[in-house]
């Protein structure tokens, strides 16, 4: 298995800056198309108001920044945040072409230390961040100080399939299948598509994320579990 370094970031921004051009085709193949229905669902659990303000965390191509910014309409805002220049750029570019570019300011930068202001924010989205993210906790604390009081975060991340004979599947495909077809699709030499379900099996598992936001400072956490458990839409209220 790829060995995880215990200073992730940089190897880990190599691989996104290497594969940003090609990040959006293989989620859609990797995934089946199924990326699209988890994000639309960790937007309406986000609950925005209309006319609101929101920060996409780890936005990368900003397909959830965009989806917040629909959902808010052209008196809404939402702050993109990413560390890595290539994949916040693959995201401009698309909310650019979507017509929504007033709407969302992209910026680059770390969650661990978010460039925004405190209890400002209606909604805090991450999705499948939190996992490349090396001081989590204090991820999730810097989420809770931005949020307005009763604010809500929503994490979606890849977690652990609940039935035993999904998740041994399910981990066939992730270490025998993706890498091979990822690798080929982005033309990768990083070792992306070895990273990810390395990644995804060193993740804490649903419970222990849940606790992870309590202790970070949220109340009322709780999580739905998607396809079965491959993926979790973790729930926070400050
Ligand atoms: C798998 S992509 C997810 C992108 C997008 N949210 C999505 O769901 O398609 C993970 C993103 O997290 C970003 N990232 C990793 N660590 C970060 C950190 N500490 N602060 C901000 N972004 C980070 C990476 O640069 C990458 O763009």
């Amino acid at each position: 298995m790829y060995a995880i370094p215990a200073d992730r970031e940089q190897p880990v921004q190599e691989m996104f800056s290497a594969i940003a051009r090609r990040y959006d085709l293989n989620n859609t193949l990797l995934s089946f198309g199924l990326h699209h229905l988890w994000k639309e669902h960790a937007v309406r659990e986000a609950r925005v108001p209309v006319g609101g303000r929101a920060a996409d965390l780890c936005a990368g191509t900003c397909d959830i920044a965009a989806l917040l910014a629909r959902r808010m309409g052209p008196h809404g805002h939402v702050d993109a945040l990413d560390l890595n220049q290539e994949m916040l750029d693959v995201g401009a570019e698309k909310l650019r072409r979507a017509g929504l570019a007033t709407q969302v300011n992209v910026t680059r930068g770390n969650m661990e230390s978010l460039p925004f202001e405190s209890n400002r924010y209606d909604a805090a989205t991450v999705g499948f961040g939190v996992r490349n993210v090396v001081r989590r906790q204090q991820a999730f604390a810097e989420m809770v100080r931005i949020l307005k009081p009763g604010g809500r975060a929503v994490c979606l991340e890849f977690s652990r399939p609940v039935n035993p004979l999904w998740r041994q599947t399910y981990e066939f495909y992730n270490f025998s299948i993706l890498p091979r077809i990822g690798s080929r699709v982005a033309r990768d030499t990083t070792r992306v598509y070895e990273y990810l379900p390395a990644s995804i099996a060193q993740f804490p598992a649903q419970e222990d994320l849940a606790q992870m936001m309590r202790d970070s400072g949220f109340s009322r956490v709780h999580y739905v579990n998607l396809c079965g458990g491959i993926v979790a839409l973790h729930v926070g209220v400050k």
